[in-house]
C-alpha cells in the first residue's frame, strides 16, 4: 500500500512540476532577458529602468499572474519579444534586443514570480480602480 503511495506522490509531483514550471529557470531567464528593464527581485535592486514597474510591483496585483501569462502581447513587448506560432500585432520594429519566449519557459516565469514576496501594490495611492479605498476596504486592506 505504501509503496503504491509513493509512487502515485511521485506522479503527482513530477506532473505537478511540469505544469507549474521551473522556478529556477524562470529567475534565470528573467535575471538574463527581463532585468534589462525590470527589477527582478534582489537580482537587480537599484538596476531597471525608472519607469519599468518591478517583478514584485506587478506580481503583486490584482490580476498579477494573468499579466505574466500573456505579457509577451502586452506594450512594449511585442516590439521585441516573440513566441513561436503567435502572430505578432505589430509592425513596430524591435527597439530593445529582440528575444523568443515559449509557452515552457512563459510557465517558468510565472513558477518564479510566484516566489517572489508580492509588495502590497493596492496600498499605494494610485489613479486605477484597484489603488481606490472603497476597494481596499471591500478587501479588507488598510
Ligand atoms: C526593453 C525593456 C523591457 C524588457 C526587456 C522587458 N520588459 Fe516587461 N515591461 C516593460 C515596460 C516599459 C513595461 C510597462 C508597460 C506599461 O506600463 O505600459 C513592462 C510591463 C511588463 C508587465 C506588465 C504588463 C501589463 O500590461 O501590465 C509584465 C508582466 C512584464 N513587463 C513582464 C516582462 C517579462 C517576463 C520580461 C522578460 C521575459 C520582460 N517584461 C522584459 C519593458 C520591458
Amino acid at each position: 500500500m505504501s509503496r503504491v503511495l509513493a509512487f502515485l506522490t511521485c506522479i503527482l509531483a513530477v506532473s505537478t512540476a511540469l505544469a507549474e514550471g521551473n522556478a529556477k529557470k524562470g529567475q534565470k531567464l528573467s535575471e538574463t532577458h527581463c532585468a534589462r528593464c525590470h527589477v527582478v527581485g534582489d537580482f537587480n535592486k537599484f538596476g531597471g529602468i525608472g519607469s519599468t514597474p518591478s517583478f514584485n510591483l506587478l506580481v503583486g496585483m490584482k490580476d498579477g499572474t494573468e499579466r505574466f501569462r500573456n505579457f509577451y502581447e502586452r506594450r512594449p513587448h511585442p516590439a521585441f519579444i516573440t513566441v513561436p506560432n503567435v502572430p505578432r500585432w505589430t509592425k513596430l520594429a524591435p527597439y530593445a534586443t529582440p528575444f523568443e519566449v515559449t509557452p515552457e519557459n512563459i510557465e517558468d516565469v510565472l513558477a518564479f514570480v510566484r516566489t517572489l514576496e508580492a509588495k502590497r501594490f493596492q496600498v499605494a495611492p494610485t489613479g486605477g480602480s484597484s489603488g481606490r479605498r472603497e476597494d481596499r476596504i471591500k478587501d479588507g486592506r488598510k
